[in-house]
Protein backbone atom coordinates (compact mmCIF):
# COMPACT_ATOMS: atom_id res chain seq x y z
CA UNK A 1 0.00 0.00 0.00
CA UNK A 2 0.91 3.47 -0.63
CA UNK A 3 1.51 6.00 2.21
CA UNK A 4 -1.47 8.11 1.32
CA UNK A 5 -4.07 4.73 1.09
CA UNK A 6 -2.04 3.94 4.69
CA UNK A 7 -2.63 7.16 5.66
CA UNK A 8 -6.65 6.99 4.99
CA UNK A 9 -6.61 3.21 6.60
CA UNK A 10 -5.67 4.43 9.71
CA UNK A 11 -8.45 6.94 9.69
CA UNK A 12 -11.33 5.83 8.23
CA UNK A 13 -13.82 4.56 11.49
CA UNK A 14 -15.78 1.77 11.12
CA UNK A 15 -19.83 1.82 12.55
CA UNK A 16 -21.34 -1.61 12.74
CA UNK A 17 -25.00 -1.30 11.88
CA UNK A 18 -25.55 1.93 10.05
CA UNK A 19 -27.53 2.78 7.88
CA UNK A 20 -29.12 -0.08 8.58
CA UNK A 21 -28.48 -3.22 10.72
CA UNK A 22 -25.58 -5.70 9.11
CA UNK A 23 -24.42 -2.73 7.67
CA UNK A 24 -20.65 -1.85 8.63
CA UNK A 25 -20.06 1.36 7.27
CA UNK A 26 -16.75 3.53 7.19
CA UNK A 27 -16.78 6.84 8.01
CA UNK A 28 -14.21 9.43 6.98
CA UNK A 29 -15.26 12.08 9.33
CA UNK A 30 -11.94 11.58 11.59
CA UNK A 31 -10.03 11.75 8.12
CA UNK A 32 -11.26 14.99 6.77
CA UNK A 33 -10.98 16.23 10.74
CA UNK A 34 -7.37 15.95 10.81
CA UNK A 35 -5.70 18.93 9.39
CA UNK A 36 -2.49 17.51 8.03
CA UNK A 37 -4.01 14.02 6.52
CA UNK A 38 -6.62 15.80 4.52
CA UNK A 39 -4.40 17.87 3.47
CA UNK A 40 -2.25 15.04 2.08
CA UNK A 41 -5.13 13.66 0.31
CA UNK A 42 -6.38 17.11 -1.41
CA UNK A 43 -2.73 17.26 -2.57
CA UNK A 44 -2.84 14.15 -3.49
CA UNK A 45 -5.68 13.92 -5.64
CA UNK A 46 -5.11 17.27 -7.10
CA UNK A 47 -1.54 16.34 -8.40
CA UNK A 48 -3.02 13.10 -10.27
CA UNK A 49 -5.21 15.64 -12.17
CA UNK A 50 -3.32 18.96 -12.81
CA UNK A 51 -3.85 19.99 -16.53
CA UNK A 52 -5.64 17.35 -16.98
CA UNK A 53 -9.02 18.60 -16.30
CA UNK A 54 -10.67 21.84 -16.66
CA UNK A 55 -13.64 21.14 -13.22
CA UNK A 56 -14.21 19.38 -10.58
CA UNK A 57 -17.77 17.97 -9.91
CA UNK A 58 -18.71 16.60 -6.28
CA UNK A 59 -20.95 14.09 -5.44
CA UNK A 60 -23.11 15.07 -2.56
CA UNK A 61 -22.90 14.92 0.52
CA UNK A 62 -18.94 14.07 1.13
CA UNK A 63 -17.85 14.58 -2.40
CA UNK A 64 -19.18 18.25 -1.56
CA UNK A 65 -16.07 18.25 0.88
CA UNK A 66 -13.29 16.76 -1.37
CA UNK A 67 -14.66 18.30 -4.61
CA UNK A 68 -13.88 22.03 -3.21
CA UNK A 69 -10.94 21.04 -1.37
CA UNK A 70 -9.53 19.50 -4.45
CA UNK A 71 -10.73 22.04 -7.05
CA UNK A 72 -9.59 25.16 -4.85
CA UNK A 73 -6.00 23.45 -4.88
CA UNK A 74 -6.25 23.56 -8.43
CA UNK A 75 -7.79 26.84 -8.90
CA UNK A 76 -10.64 25.24 -10.59
CA UNK A 77 -14.52 25.37 -10.39
CA UNK A 78 -16.62 22.79 -8.25
CA UNK A 79 -19.76 21.68 -9.74
CA UNK A 80 -22.33 20.16 -7.54
CA UNK A 81 -24.52 16.82 -8.46
CA UNK A 82 -27.01 16.70 -6.07
CA UNK A 83 -30.08 14.55 -4.79
CA UNK A 84 -33.51 15.88 -6.65
CA UNK A 85 -34.80 19.16 -5.97
CA UNK A 86 -31.85 20.86 -4.23
CA UNK A 87 -30.18 22.59 -7.41
CA UNK A 88 -32.56 25.53 -8.12
CA UNK A 89 -31.55 26.29 -11.69
CA UNK A 90 -33.24 24.02 -14.80
CA UNK A 91 -31.35 20.68 -14.19
CA UNK A 92 -30.78 17.01 -15.82
CA UNK A 93 -31.88 14.20 -13.76
CA UNK A 94 -30.79 10.41 -13.66
CA UNK A 95 -32.75 7.53 -11.43
CA UNK A 96 -30.44 4.92 -10.69
CA UNK A 97 -31.72 1.89 -8.39
CA UNK A 98 -30.81 1.39 -4.80
CA UNK A 99 -31.25 -1.99 -2.73
CA UNK A 100 -35.09 -0.83 -2.43
CA UNK A 101 -36.49 2.09 -4.16
CA UNK A 102 -34.75 4.52 -6.66
CA UNK A 103 -32.39 7.42 -6.22
CA UNK A 104 -32.76 10.88 -8.71
CA UNK A 105 -29.43 12.86 -8.89
CA UNK A 106 -29.56 16.33 -10.92
CA UNK A 107 -26.71 18.98 -12.45
CA UNK A 108 -27.78 21.88 -13.49
CA UNK A 109 -28.36 22.07 -17.40
CA UNK A 110 -25.70 24.79 -17.65
CA UNK A 111 -22.73 23.64 -15.93
CA UNK A 112 -20.22 22.86 -17.97
CA UNK A 113 -19.34 24.63 -21.42
CA UNK A 114 -19.11 22.14 -24.05
CA UNK A 115 -16.25 19.38 -23.95
CA UNK A 116 -14.96 20.27 -20.33
CA UNK A 117 -12.72 17.46 -18.71
CA UNK A 118 -14.28 16.66 -15.66
CA UNK A 119 -12.64 14.78 -12.44
CA UNK A 120 -16.02 12.84 -10.79
CA UNK A 121 -15.61 12.64 -7.00
CA UNK A 122 -16.75 10.86 -4.40
CA UNK A 123 -15.61 9.47 -1.07
CA UNK A 124 -17.11 5.50 -1.61
CA UNK A 125 -17.64 3.51 -4.62
CA UNK A 126 -19.88 0.95 -3.42
CA UNK A 127 -22.36 -0.68 -6.32
CA UNK A 128 -21.59 1.98 -8.50
CA UNK A 129 -25.30 3.47 -9.32
CA UNK A 130 -24.45 6.86 -8.24
CA UNK A 131 -21.42 7.17 -9.91
CA UNK A 132 -22.50 5.97 -13.17
CA UNK A 133 -25.97 8.07 -13.11
CA UNK A 134 -23.38 10.88 -11.75
CA UNK A 135 -20.99 10.31 -15.22
CA UNK A 136 -24.37 10.17 -17.32
CA UNK A 137 -25.10 13.39 -16.49
CA UNK A 138 -22.15 14.61 -17.01
CA UNK A 139 -22.12 13.52 -20.54
CA UNK A 140 -25.40 14.51 -21.20
CA UNK A 141 -24.43 17.82 -20.21
CA UNK A 142 -22.18 18.13 -22.79
CA UNK A 143 -18.85 17.40 -20.78
CA UNK A 144 -16.27 14.76 -20.91
CA UNK A 145 -15.28 12.23 -17.58
CA UNK A 146 -11.54 12.10 -17.55
CA UNK A 147 -11.48 10.28 -14.37
CA UNK A 148 -13.31 9.17 -11.05
CA UNK A 149 -11.68 9.49 -7.73
CA UNK A 150 -12.96 7.89 -4.82
CA UNK A 151 -11.30 7.52 -1.26
CA UNK A 152 -12.86 3.89 -0.74
CA UNK A 153 -13.55 1.73 -3.49
CA UNK A 154 -15.58 -1.57 -1.85
CA UNK A 155 -14.34 -4.09 -4.82
CA UNK A 156 -16.64 -6.90 -4.07
CA UNK A 157 -19.48 -4.59 -4.76
CA UNK A 158 -18.43 -4.62 -8.25
CA UNK A 159 -18.87 -1.16 -8.88
CA UNK A 160 -16.30 0.04 -11.26
CA UNK A 161 -17.94 -3.02 -14.10
CA UNK A 162 -20.97 -0.17 -14.23
CA UNK A 163 -18.28 2.71 -15.15
CA UNK A 164 -17.15 0.84 -18.48
CA UNK A 165 -14.53 2.53 -20.40
CA UNK A 166 -14.57 5.55 -18.05
CA UNK A 167 -11.04 5.51 -15.75
CA UNK A 168 -11.84 4.74 -12.12
CA UNK A 169 -8.88 5.74 -9.08
CA UNK A 170 -9.60 4.39 -5.73
CA UNK A 171 -6.99 5.80 -3.09
CA UNK A 172 -8.06 2.55 -0.78
CA UNK A 173 -9.40 -0.69 -1.96
CA UNK A 174 -11.54 -3.22 0.81
C1 LIG B 1 -23.01 7.09 -0.48
C2 LIG B 1 -21.60 7.47 -0.90
C3 LIG B 1 -21.69 7.46 -2.41
C4 LIG B 1 -22.69 6.36 -2.68
C5 LIG B 1 -21.99 5.11 -3.10
O1 LIG B 1 -23.82 8.22 -0.53
O2 LIG B 1 -21.22 8.73 -0.39
O3 LIG B 1 -22.16 8.70 -2.94
O4 LIG B 1 -23.41 6.13 -1.45
O5 LIG B 1 -22.91 4.06 -3.26
P1 LIG B 1 -23.15 3.33 -4.65
O6 LIG B 1 -21.82 3.15 -5.32
O7 LIG B 1 -23.76 2.02 -4.23
O8 LIG B 1 -24.09 4.16 -5.45
P2 LIG B 1 -25.32 8.24 0.00
O9 LIG B 1 -26.24 7.79 -1.09
O10 LIG B 1 -25.35 7.49 1.30
O11 LIG B 1 -25.64 9.78 0.20
P3 LIG B 1 -25.07 10.89 1.22
O12 LIG B 1 -23.62 11.07 0.88
O13 LIG B 1 -25.88 12.10 0.90
O14 LIG B 1 -25.28 10.36 2.62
Amino acid sequence: MSQISDLVASKLRDIPDFPKPGVLFKDFTPLIADGPALGELVRDIARRYEGHIDVVVGIEARGFILGAAVAYELGLGMVPVRKAGKLPGETLKESYALEYGTAEIEVHTDAFEPGQRVLVLDDVLATGGTAEACAQLVERAGAKVTAIEVVLELAFLEGRKRLADRPVNAILTL
